[in-house]
């Protein structure tokens, strides 16, 4: 019986630690572009990240974000420039989503690659 209860919560466990796995893996860029747009972030860093000519203060953010895991510091306990984000008004997930949009902005062509310009 015990050892039934315990083979229960291996199982348990398993399940658990693929579906955690897996949510790491499913950031969506779609959903992360809007919830950009929803917290506010488009504001001072542009809506894609390519930083504000109004605000002149918020940083470039893509492409190429900082990974995730400094991304999600500085948003959480910045005391700089910008205000921070808590987990209660910011979930990990939006967050993650967000990271997955920035990561997912293109960097800019090369100008050589533009024929007009190689004339
Ligand atoms: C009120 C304006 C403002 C808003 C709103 C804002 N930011 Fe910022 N953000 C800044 C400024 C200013 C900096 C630069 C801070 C510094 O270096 O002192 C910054 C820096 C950052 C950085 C660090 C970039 C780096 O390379 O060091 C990240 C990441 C970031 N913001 C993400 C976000 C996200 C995600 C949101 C939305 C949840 C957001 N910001 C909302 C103003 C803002």
């Amino acid at each position: 019986m015990i050892q039934r209860m315990f083979r229960v919560a291996l199982a348990a466990l398993a399940v658990s630690v693929v579906l955690g796995h897996g949510a790491a893996l499913a950031a969506s860029a779609e959903k992360g572009k809007a919830a950009f747009m929803k917290y506010g972030c488009w504001q001072c860093h542009g809506t894609q990240g390519q930083g504000s000519a109004i605000t002149s203060q918020g940083k470039v953010l893509a492409p190429d974000p900082l990974p995730i895991e400094g991304f999600v510091a500085f948003v959480r306990s910045t005391n700089r420039g910008m205000p921070p984000y808590s987990e209660k008004i910011l979930p990990n997930e939006d967050l993650a989503d967000m990271h997955a949009y920035l990561a997912s902005i293109p960097k800019t062509k090369d100008y050589k690659t533009i024929p007009l310009l190689n004339q």
